[in-house]
């Protein structure tokens, strides 16, 4: 799949087939991950990759937005590291950056996914560093769940030409 047609394509999907997803698949979205850009090129970030049941479905217990969790096979958090990159703003920007990176190479390898909103909420950021063992200078940011789709999700145009400003603020809400 090009570029383009991946941006364009994408949606969260939030129904999963049982089946597992093979190890090269996960190893591809780990290097795109990690591919992503990062202020001064810290890379801060780590990742875990689930596929414990337990694990899994403890999730939605403290994330009420994370049912989903219930039945997909996988899901890949992705943290920061204040030792590597001190700025808690760097740090969240850089890992957006990287859990972008992987929901479009999930989508280009067929697979489906959905970002788990976790930073700035407190109380998910706790009981994820509890679940899974998180040390306090590594900040746990975006939860992704995987696996393949169970349902079809149509592209969505939302392309808005009154939010393009050209040279200067134009138009409406000057
Ligand atoms: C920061 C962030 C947090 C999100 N948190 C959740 C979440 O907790 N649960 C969920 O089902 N979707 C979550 N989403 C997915 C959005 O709901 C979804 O991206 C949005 O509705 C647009 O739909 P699309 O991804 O299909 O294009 C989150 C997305 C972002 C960027």
């Amino acid at each position: 799949m090009d570029t383009i047609k991946a941006i364009m394509t994408r949606r969260s999907i939030r129904r999963f087939e049982q089946r597992g997803i093979e190890d090269s698949k996960i190893e591809t979205l780990l290097r795109a991950a990690m591919q992503a850009p990062s202020g001064h090129n810290h890379q801060p970030w780590h990742l875990i990759v689930i596929t414990e049941r337990t694990i899994l479905s403890a999730i939605p217990e403290f994330h009420a937005y994370a049912k989903m969790l219930h039945e997909a096979p996988a899901a890949i958090m992705v943290c920061g590291d204040t030792r590597i990159e001190e700025s808690i703003e760097y740090i969240n920007t850089d890992c957006s950056a990287a859990t972008e990176n992987l929901l479009l190479a999930a989508h280009d390898l067929g697979l489906g996914a959905v970002w788990l909103g976790i930073y700035p909420r407190e109380r998910r950021v706790q009981e994820i560093r509890r679940l899974l063992d998180i040390p306090h200078h590594i900040i746990p940011i975006a939860l992704v769940a995987l696996g393949y789709a169970a349902e079809d999700m149509h592209p969505e145009d939302r392309f808005r030409p009154e939010r393009v400003h050209r040279n200067r603020w134009t138009g409406a809400g000057s």
